[in-house]
């Protein structure tokens, strides 16, 4: 049975295109047939964190009714589907996101696992989203605006009965000012199901264009990716975590 999974934040910034892109690799890696749609319509880049060239057929055109999502997806060498969003003003002017849902229903069937990429905010765009999926996975850093905007979202999903799969915290510096994964936790309700280190290798792989699963397979980063898509899928799989020195803790900490 496909599982439709919003990423979605309440605040901009925190990651959603990051994880989609990355849970998304690290689950076809799995074995499982895994789609990711940018559905970010207002600013949509999902298709520059994974690599793929522009396509003709994007999910605007789908919306529109133009076009069925199956001819808006794009193959990545890795089997990874994508389904971009359009890029120009003229798509985001005709298109709305009323018919997600029909669209995203269009998609199940056939792949385990459609992985929706939200916007920011929690306007029509983002609601229509989560409304449309049938599970959301919650992603924020780790301080307090970006948590207070994560429990909106976990309220509009619950409203809409919309499972939450967990949280995803990401961006930890280990700071003193940031929440721990308790308080995360007891302020959410829901668990930390991931958290992902603030890395500078995160920014490299999107400079050319690669999830970090692909461009440093083994970094840290990509090992707590794997770990929680391997959670997501019902697979085993033991991240390879290697805990940073004395020196890069010290770096990490001043950046
Ligand atoms: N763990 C991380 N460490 C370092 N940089 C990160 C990390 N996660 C994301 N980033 C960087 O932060 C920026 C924002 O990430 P991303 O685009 O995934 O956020 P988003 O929530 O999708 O944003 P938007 O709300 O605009 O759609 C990107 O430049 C990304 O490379
Ligand atoms: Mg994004």
């Amino acid at each position: 049975m496909t599982r439709l999974i919003c990423v979605s934040s309440g605040k901009g910034g925190v990651g959603k295109t990051t994880a989609t892109a990355n849970i998304g690799a690290a689950l076809t890696q799995f074995g499982a047939d895994t789609v990711v749609l940018d559905a970010n319509l207002t600013n949509p880049n999902l298709g520059f964190h994974i690599g793929i060239p522009l396509y003709p057929t994007t999910l605007h055109d789908v919306l529109k009714g133009d076009a069925h999502i199956t001819e808006a997806m794009y193959i990545h060498d890795s089997g990874l589907r994508v389904v971009p969003a359009g890029l120009s003003v003229d798509d985001l002017r005709d298109t709305s996101p009323d018919n997600l849902s029909d669209v995203l229903l269009d998609a199940v069937g056939e792949p385990d696992f459609v992985l929706v990429d939200s916007a920011a905010g929690l306007g029509q765009e983002s609601v229509s989203a989560i409304e449309a999926s049938d599970e959301v996975l919650v992603v924020t850093n780790p301080k307090l605006p970006a948590v207070t905007d994560a429990l909106k979202t976990v309220d509009i999903a619950e409203e809409a009965g919309t499972e939450i799969t967990g949280v995803v915290l990401n961006m930890v510096k280990d700071h003193d000012s940031e929440l721990d994964k308790e308080e995360v936790e007891s302020m959410i309700g829901y668990d930390v199901v991931a958290e992902i280190p603030h890395h500078e290798k995160v920014e490299e792989a999107l400079s050319v264009k690669k999830p970090v699963v692909h461009h440093e397979p083994d970094h840290n980063v990509s090992e707590r990716f794997k770990g929680v898509s391997a959670d997501i899928a019902g697979v085993s799989y033991e991240p390879d975590i290697t805990e940073p020195g004395f020196f890069q803790t010290l770096i990490d900490r001043v950046r």
